[in-house]
């Protein structure tokens, strides 16, 4: 069956967005609603599988929800809500985790990265978050993710569970005239320079929302003062810029920043390269922190601006949840009816 191209696409409302954030997955929303059906997504019920003060949760599912539209996505264009207010997504991780196995979620990275030692104080949720960003996805039969490269085995994952469903289900599917597939399997869209954005302070570290040191990432509400320190402060070697590429390979932090200007720039690495080969870090940095105060200084101005306003966000969320709600809605009673719920 040839499914309808959709995208879906979440993000957490946990802490500071960043530019890994903005560069990996937000930046990459933009386009994608001239060409497609897009929704995007505020998943709060994600952010509480770590404890999270619920006063800071509002205020953060706000503050996503303005950076969506300070970066550019239209509201009436594409669907922006937040997670837990179109229910069927609960119901339908619950569906996916009689699907999915234990096997499967053993090998989640970002599962035993975010627990360490400490595996057995983890709340369940934590444990089971794939197969609730499965339902995200599935919910809306959605083809096409655009995520960062630590979502990856997420995505690879959400596809698992569709065709395991698919297959354990498929006479049912069938008989319902579903053809041989009810859930598509979505395709993770991992593209551009900068889709694993690397801490200031350490190379080998991802940018991240919980690093201790506020240097490690530039925030999209970082003034311009903040975004120079942070630049000027970020750890290099004391090479000069190589002339090609494959001068970058040896030379994380070199090559995240020489990365992080491609992207802002739309450019590829080589071009960087071409304009910067054997300056000074001290030289690109400037350039560096001139690029990155002309791009992010109108959208941490435009979310400062837009959070003002709680009614509005509120408005927006709530009028998504209510078109979410009425396409999950469809998917859910048809996954009832397949997998053999009485509905009444
Ligand atoms: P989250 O909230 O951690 O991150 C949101 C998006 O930002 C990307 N990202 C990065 N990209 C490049 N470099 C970085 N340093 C960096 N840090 C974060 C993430 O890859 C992501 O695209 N599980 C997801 C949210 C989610 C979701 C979904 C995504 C829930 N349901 C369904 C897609 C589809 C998460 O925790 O993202």
């Amino acid at each position: 069956m040839a499914f309808k191209e959709r995208v879906f696409s979440g993000v957490q409302p946990t802490g500071n967005l960043h530019l890994g954030n903005y560069l990996g997955a937000i930046s990459k929303f933009v386009p994608l609603q001239e060409k497609y059906d897009c929704i995007y997504c505020v998943v709060d019920m994600h952010a509480i599988t770590v404890w999270q003060d619920p006063a800071e949760l509002t205020k953060t599912t706000r503050e996503v929800t303005a950076a969506f539209i300070a970066c550019g996505l239209d509201p009436d264009k594409n669907i922006i809500f937040n997670q837990s207010q179109v229910a069927e997504h609960a119901e339908l991780a619950w569906v996916f985790n009689c699907v999915a196995r234990i096997g499967w979620l053993n090998r989640m990275t970002q599962f035993k990265e975010k627990t360490g030692k400490d595996r057995e104080n983890a709340s369940v949720g934590l444990y089971v978050y794939p197969s609730l960003m499965a339902a995200d996805i599935l919910l809306y039969r959605a083809t096409h993710v655009p995520v960062g490269e630590d979502q990856k085995q997420h995505v690879e994952l959400s596809r698992d569970i569709a065709q395991k469903f698919n297959n354990d289900f498929a006479p049912s599917i069938q008989s319902r005239g579903y053809g041989d597939a009810f859930f598509p399997l979505p395709e993770p869209l991992i593209q551009g320079q900068a889709t694993r954005v690397m801490s200031l302070r350490d190379g080998s570290k991802k940018m991240s929302k919980s690093d201790p040191s506020d240097y490690s990432r530039i925030n999209l509400t970082d003034d311009a003062d903040a975004i120079a320190q942070k630049i000027r402060k970020a750890k290099t070697d004391p090479e000069p810029l190589p002339g090609e590429e494959k001068g970058l390979e040896p030379r994380p932090e070199a090559d995240n920043l020489v990365g992080i200007y491609a992207a802002l720039q739309g450019i590829s690495r080589a071009e960087v390269l071409k304009e910067f080969g054997g300056a000074q870090f001290s030289t690109f940095k400037s350039a560096l922190v001139d690029l990155a105060v002309a791009k992010l200084g109108p959208i941490g101005a435009e979310m400062k601006k837009l959070v003002q306003d709680p009614v509005y966000i509120d408005k927006v969320l709530a009028n998504g949840s209510e078109r979410a709600q009425a396409i999950a809605a469809d998917t859910m009673k048809a996954v009832k009816d397949i997998v053999g719920f009485i509905r009444h």
